[in-house]
């Protein structure tokens, strides 16, 4: 453990893709999509995040579940080839997604310093609630923070808000960690210390905020 991460007397976790492989519900079923899954997985992945925007901007929320339902609608319409059958077979895989390999022991690291770890997430507290309990890493996470009680989705400044008045903390006391790369801008807007899990090896973007540290796997923070 760094010195510099053993300041934080808090850390949030965004959820999918940073804790949860969202791509390994497609994963599962890759045989039965043909070749062309990757590309399925990363529409409904990019098509989802787009209605959330979209939805937050227009003041016409939906919660995560629903816009994860109508992203794949739209991918088997976009990749007509692929079985529509196979929809309640990966809406039920999106709930139990894999956990990333070194999620359980970085955050039961994180616990013995003493600090609090939460979940702050665009899933609903069902979805989450869910994963969490599929992954085994409940007992690891003392709070879930879910922005289905503000109707409205990050990167909104109430999402990230969330976190702070519940766990009342100054924004920069904050250990923040994402996957996402525009989760990391807004938060960084907000203020919260950011910590870039760049997983699959992203360009940067985003120059006027900029995450504070970046890490290839969560590992980072207790290297
Ligand atoms: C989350 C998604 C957006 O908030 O990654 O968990």
């Amino acid at each position: 453990m760094t010195d510099e991460t053993m300041r934080f007397e808090a850390y949030v976790f965004d959820a999918y893709g940073t804790l949860f492989d969202v791509h390994s519900a497609v994963y599962r079923h890759a045989g039965a999509i043909g070749p062309q899954h990757q590309a399925f997985s990363d529409l409904w992945r990019v098509k989802q995040l787009e209605y959330t925007w979209v939805r937050s901007l227009a003041g016409r929320y939906r919660d995560f579940d629903v816009l994860t339902e109508a992203a794949l609608d739209f991918c088997f319409t976009r990749f007509p080839s692929v079985d529509r059958g196979l929809k309640g077979a990966l809406l039920e895989a999106y709930r139990r997604l894999d956990c990333f390999p070194e999620v359980p022991a970085v955050l039961a690291a994180l616990k013995q310093t003493g600090a609090r770890v939460a979940i702050l997430s665009n899933g609903t507290p069902a979805m989450l609630t869910e994963a969490i309990s599929a992954a085994g890493i409940g007992p690891l996470i003392d709070s879930v923070f879910s922005v289905d009680a503000l109707h409205v989705y990050k990167t909104a400044p109430a999402a990230y808000a969330m976190a702070t008045e519940a766990l009342e903390l100054a924004p920069a006391a904050i250990a923040f960690q994402s996957s996402n790369r525009w989760d990391i801008a807004g938060a960084k807007a907000f203020g919260f210390t950011c910590h870039w899990i760049n997983r699959s090896g992203a360009p940067d973007e985003y120059p006027d905020l900029a995450p504070d540290a970046v890490y290839t796997t969560l590992e980072g923070l207790t290297a």
